[in-house]
């Protein structure tokens, strides 16, 4: 882990950067093309955070969004490439939650590919369990799964 890292919450200032990197974390054919995270980076009812580097170099993102019904959908989340397996994924998660529980969501959703075994990994790690799965869900045909997680609806849960 590296400890001078920062999350902040990323902006359409941060288009490029996050495009950039969204093409480096994701296969062809998942990468979100730049009208649509400008799109996403301008609408209110998103959330986006960013976790930078001291030189201020983004080597992840999440984006999610506040849905009806108390729901915060995690729409992207990515970690470079050469940055993994050092706790950035889950910080990013924590903070999309945090971000969800402010805006007052009381469960959290997501999809991910049926063979992102490194994603779901993480997501179970974090209390997600798969609710649903959908067939064919992505336009090359693969299959999602829908994951799923009660949020805390104040602070003090935490502490029950
Ligand atoms: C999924 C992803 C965001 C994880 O980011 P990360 O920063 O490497 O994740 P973390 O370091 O926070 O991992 C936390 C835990 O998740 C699990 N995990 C993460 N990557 C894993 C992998 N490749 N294999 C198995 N378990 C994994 C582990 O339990 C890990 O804890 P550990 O390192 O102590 O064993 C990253 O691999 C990524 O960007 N993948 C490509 C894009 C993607 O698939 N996004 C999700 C789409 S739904």
């Amino acid at each position: 882990m590296v400890r001078e890292v920062s999350i902040r919450p990323m902006t359409v200032r941060d288009l490029d950067q996050c495009w950039e990197l969204d093409q480096r974390c994701f296969a062809d054919g998942e990468t979100y093309d730049r009208d649509t995270l400008h799109y996403l980076l301008t609408n209110p009812l998103v959330i986006a955070r960013k976790i930078e580097l001291p030189d201020r170099r983004m080597v992840g993102f999440v984006i999610g969004s506040i849905e009806s019904g108390g729901v915060g959908h995690v729409i992207a989340l990515g970690v470079d490439p050469q940055w993994r397996r050092r706790g950035f994924g889950r910080l990013l998660m924590e903070a999309i939650e945090d971000a969800f529980c402010e805006h007052g969501a009381t469960i959290a959703r997501l999809e991910v590919r049926a063979d992102n075994h490194a994603a779901q990994a993480l997501y179970e790690k974090l209390g997600y369990t798969v609710t649903q799965r959908l067939p064919r869900y992505y336009t090359n045909g693969e299959d999602a799964l829908l994951m799923t997680k009660p949020l805390p609806t104040s602070p003090s849960d935490d502490w029950i």
